[in-house]
C-alpha cells in the first residue's frame, strides 16, 4: 500500500510503498542502510542481501545521493530510530539515477549553499525550517480568523510610499512612476473602515542597503488593522497572536524543532505569562545605566535592542517612541505629543524587533499638519478622505514573518527562513 513517511506508523507489520529520494547510504557488504526521504519525513530502509532478489541489491549498490526511488518494505517499530520506525526493504525501483550531487554531508560555505538553494532546501534542517514556516503561517491565520479578522489583499504596485521614501523599489507603470509596496498599511486602514477588523498577508519590498542577519529585500508581512481600537487593545492582540504562534509550534513541530536543535525551554517561557512593557524613556535610561552613550531621540540599533531584551525572558513591548523617529501616521500621546502611541515588540534572545505597530492619527487637521511637514503632494488624498467620512480611532501592526521564524527556530540569519531569499547582492536562484 502506498503511504508517506509521516504516516508510516499506521502500517506497522505491513508492506508499504514509499516514493521518494535517497539522501544518504551506508553499506557493510551484506547489508545496505538507505536513508530515505519523501518530503514528509526521513526514514532508514535496511536492505539485506540474503533476503532480497539479487537485482534489488544490485540496484541499491549503484544508487547515488538524491536518486529518486520507489521503495517497498515492511514497517517495523524501532525505538532507536529518530522517526520511531524502520523499513525492511523488499523491493527498490530506480526512477532516476542522480548525477553527482553538489551538496555532500561535508561542510559547505554559506555562499555555496545559497547558490544551490534550489537543492539545499532538501536537507533535513532546511526542510524542518520550511515546515515550521508553514505552521507559523497557519497559526497566524487561525488566530486572526478566529478573532473576527477578515483577510484583505492590498496592492503590490503602488504610486507612493508608506514607511518613507528612502528604500522604495522604483518601476515604471506605463508612463507613470510606481513602487513595489513596502507595507500595505494605508490600504488596510481603508479596509478596516469597511470591514472592522482586517489583515493582509503578503510580500513587501525594501531596497535597503543593509547586510545584516535581520534584513531581507523581499519579506512577508502580516498587517492587522482594527477600527475603534486603541494602542492598549492593539498590544493585547499582538501578545495573543505571538503566544498562539509559539503554542502551536511547540505542539505541532516537535520533530522539526529537534531536527534543527532548537531548545524549546525559552519558547515555553514565552507562553508562561504576559509580555513586559517598557517605555522608550525607560529603555534609554536602561541603556545609559549599562554604559551606552545613547541620547534621547535616537532610534535603537540591533545592539541596543539586544541589551534591552536581555533583562527579560519574554518578548518586550517598547512603547511611546519619539514622534520624529517614527512614521507620519502615528497618533501622538495626548499627554505628551512629542511621543507616539505605538510600540515595537522585541523578541527575546537577541532577535530584536519582530512587530511594529501603533494607533493611527484619526483627526484630519492633525494628519494634514504631518503631511505638510513631509511635503507629500496629492498622492495621499484618498488617505485623507478616510478622516473626512466617519473617522474613528484605529490601530494596527505589522509582524515580520521571517524575523518571527528566525527567532522561533533560533537561527543565526533570516536567509534560512524563506525558500528563496532576496538579499543585498543576491537574486539567484
Ligand atoms: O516596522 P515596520 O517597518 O512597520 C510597518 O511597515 C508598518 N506599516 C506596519 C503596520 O503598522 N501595519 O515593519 C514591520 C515589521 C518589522 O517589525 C520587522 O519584523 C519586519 O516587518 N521587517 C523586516 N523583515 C525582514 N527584512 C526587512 N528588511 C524588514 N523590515 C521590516
Ligand atoms: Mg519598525
Amino acid at each position: 500500500m502506498k503511504t508517506t513517511i509521516k504516516n508510516i506508523g499506521q502500517h506497522v507489520g505491513q508492506e508499504v510503498l514509499i516514493e521518494g529520494w535517497l539522501w544518504n547510504k551506508r553499506s557493510s557488504g551484506k547489508i545496505q542502510f538507505l536513508q530515505l526521504r519523501d518530503g514528509t519525513g526521513f526514514i532508514q530502509g535496511v536492505v539485506v542481501k540474503a533476503e532480497v532478489p539479487e537485482q534489488v541489491f544490485e540496484t541499491c549498490n549503484q544508487l547515488t545521493q538524491e536518486s529518486s526511488i520507489r521503495v517497498k518494505g515492511i514497517v517495523r517499530a524501532d525505538d532507536r530510530a529518530p522517526s520511531g520506525f524502520e523499513l525492511t526493504v523488499t523491493d527498490v525501483e530506480l526512477v532516476h539515477l542522480a548525477n553527482e550531487y553538489p551538496i555532500t554531508p561535508k561542510e559547505h560555505g554559506v555562499d555555496f549553499l545559497l547558490d544551490h538553494r534550489h537543492l539545499w532546501i532538501r536537507s533535513p534542517r532546511q526542510r524542518a525550517i520550511l515546515k515550521i514556516r508553514a505552521e507559523i503561517i497557519k497559526a497566524i491565520r487561525t488566530y486572526l480568523d478566529g478573532n473576527g479578522f477578515v483577510q484583505v489583499d492590498p496592492p503590490i504596485l503602488t504610486p507612493s510610499s508608506c514607511e518613507g521614501t528612502t528604500n522604495l523599489f522604483h518601476t515604471k507603470y506605463f508612463d507613470e512612476d510606481a513602487y513595489l509596496t513596502q507595507s500595505g498599511q494605508l490600504y488596510m486602514e481603508a479596509a478596516a473602515m469597511a470591514l472592522g477588523r482586517v489583515y493582509s498577508f503578503g510580500p513587501t519590498f525594501r531596497a535597503e542597503k543593509s547586510k545584516t542577519r535581520r534584513h531581507l529585500i523581499e519579506f512577508w508581512m502580516i498587517e492587522p488593522e482594527m477600527a475603534y481600537c486603541t494602542h492598549e487593545e492593539n498590544m493585547a492582540i499582538q501578545e495573543g497572536l505571538v503566544q498562539h504562534i509559539v503554542r502551536h509550534i511547540l505542539e505541532s513541530c516537535k520533530l522539526e524543532l529537534k531536527a534543527i536543535g532548537r531548545d524549546p525551554k525559552p519558547l515555553e517561557n514565552v507562553i508562561a505569562g504576559p509580555f513586559p512593557r517598557i517605555t522608550y524613556d525607560d529603555a534609554v535610561k536602561l541603556l545609559q545605566e549599562k554604559g551606552h552613550d545613547f541620547p534621547w531621540g535616537e532610534d535603537f540599533g540591533a545592539p541596543h535592542e539586544t541589551e534591552i531584551v536581555q533583562h527579560f525572558e519574554r518578548p518586550v513591548f517598547v512603547e511611546k517612541f519619539p514622534a520624529k523617529i517614527k512614521a507620519f501616521y502615528m497618533q501622538p500621546d495626548p499627554d505628551r505629543p512629542e511621543v507616539v502611541l505605538g510600540a515595537d515588540l522585541l523578541a527575546p534572545e537577541g532577535y530584536g524587533e519582530i512587530i511594529g505597530g501603533s494607533q493611527r492619527i484619526h483627526d484630519l487637521e492633525l494628519l494634514k499638519q504631518r503631511f505638510d511637514e513631509h511635503d507629500f503632494g496629492d498622492a495621499y488624498n484618498w488617505y485623507l478622505d478616510l478622516r473626512k467620512y466617519g473617522s474613528v480611532p484605529h490601530a494596527g501592526f505589522g509582524i515580520g514573518l521571517e524575523r518571527t521564524i528566525a527567532w522561533i527556530c533560533g537561527l543565526d540569519h533570516v536567509r534560512e527562513t524563506i525558500p528563496f531569499p532576496r538579499l543585498l547582492n543576491r537574486l539567484y536562484p
